[in-house]
């Protein structure tokens, strides 16, 4: 064996000791196709570096001297008291990671006691993951041309348990993800969502998930739809995708509980700024009217103290989530998120902030404030 390869195999077989080495893992573990699928960001992938090197350029400002013997991760969201401010984000097709899909993780988030956002795009349906585990799930949404669609889906969440629906604002068509389209991405289970969907598979142009997603999303979304989806729904709304005080302050108005400044992972506009340099922005146009949460680029215990200082009251973890789940199922998921929650842990302890409350403003630097 060449030398390089000795090395890939002595680390795949060590334990992962941070959420990067669960990426490594999964690549040597997954078909390629489907770790570019997981992996992979719009175009030239500007934001999905930038989403990471963003949170590089905040630094810390610990106190010390501080009583930190015991530390308090717990925060309440929406009223649902989870282990801490770490919540599985929507993301699609878990099957292609782990046989048993989305109950897997849902299990996992259950015994870290945490939110589980279950995707529209699920390869394990809404009633299978509602009585796998007693893990607080949200239903994502996004908002198909035919509205039955889109009805019926908010009524099964409904039904079974599930406690918010997060409407995706930020996808009224597919961004170009070059990898999917040069490895034709097929593999999204056909039977997604019970039959309600056929995936059409008969173009050949780019990628079949490409396709049929913007066959089947209605781009014509617009504001006032947020009235239509609150007089289907007796759930708290989130939004999904704000990046700007002018949409957060249209979100506000426009009635919903909850905000999440995310970019999508940087798997649609190339160029969107990285989600933490525009938390701020978004925070200071809420007032507090509703909280706001953060996804994309969080690999740390760190950027989670980093995002909690800005103003958010939790983050999402996505491709983390996958990497765990490709790496070693169920477990994975788990040791991802006990992995984030220790380090934001050790975080909090070296920074002086025994709880969640601790942390402000004043813990963080960034690039624009002055010295
Ligand atoms: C996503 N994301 C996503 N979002 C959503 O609202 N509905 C979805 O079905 C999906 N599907 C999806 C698939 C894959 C493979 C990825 C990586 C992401 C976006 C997701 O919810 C979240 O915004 C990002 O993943 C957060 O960024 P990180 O944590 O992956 O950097």
């Amino acid at each position: 064996l060449a030398l390089g390869a000795h090395a890939v195999l002595a680390k795949a077989s060590s334990e992962p000791v941070n959420v990067e080495e669960f990426k490594e893992l999964a690549k040597l573990t997954l078909p390629k196709m489907y770790y570019d699928f997981y992996a992979g960001g719009a175009e030239d992938e500007h934001t999905l570096r930038e989403n990471i090197q963003a949170f590089q350029r905040i630094t810390i400002r610990p106190r010390v001297l501080v009583d930190v013997s015991q530390i308090d991760t717990s925060v309440t969201i929406l009223g649902h008291h989870i282990s801490a401010p770490i919540l599985v984000a929507p993301t699609a097709a878990h099957k292609l990671a782990f046989y048993e899909g989305e109950l897997a993780t849902a299990r996992a988030a259950a015994a870290a006691k945490t939110i589980m956002v279950l995707s529209y795009s699920s390869s394990c349906s809404i009633e299978e993951v509602a009585s796998s585990c007693n893990a607080v799930r949200f239903f994502q949404l996004y908002v198909f041309k035919r509205r039955d669609i889109s009805r019926q889906l908010v009524e099964r969440a409904e039904r079974f348990g599930y406690k918010a629906i997060v409407l995706t604002a930020d996808a009224p068509r597919l961004g170009r993800r070059e990898a999917d389209i040069k490895n034709k991405m097929i593999a999204i289970p056909e039977k997604n969502l019970e039959g309600l969907i056929t995936i059409d598979v008969s173009s050949d142009q780019g990628s079949k998930f490409e396709t049929f997603a913007n066959k089947t999303l209605d781009a014509s979304l617009r504001w006032e739809d947020i009235e239509w989806l609150r007089s289907i729904t007796t759930l708290p709304i989130i939004i999904k995708g704000i990046l700007t005080r002018e949409d957060a302050t249209k979100a506000v108005e426009a009635g919903v509980d909850g905000i999440i400044v995310s970019n999508h992972g940087a798997r649609q506009l190339d160029f969107a700024p990285a989600t933490v340099s525009v938390l701020e922005e978004v925070v200071h146009a809420v007032k507090a009217r509703v909280p706001v949460l953060l996804d994309g680029g969080v690999r740390r215990g760190t950027d989670v103290f980093k995002a909690l200082a800005l103003g958010a009251q939790a983050v999402l973890i996505g491709r983390p989530v996958l990497f765990g789940l490709a790496a070693k199922g169920e477990e994975g998921v788990r040791k991802v998120l006990e992995m984030l929650k220790n380090e934001l842990e050790t975080s909090m302890a070296l920074s002086g902030c025994p709880c969640i409350k601790d942390i402000t403003r004043s813990h963080v630097r960034t690039h624009y404030d002055k010295l």
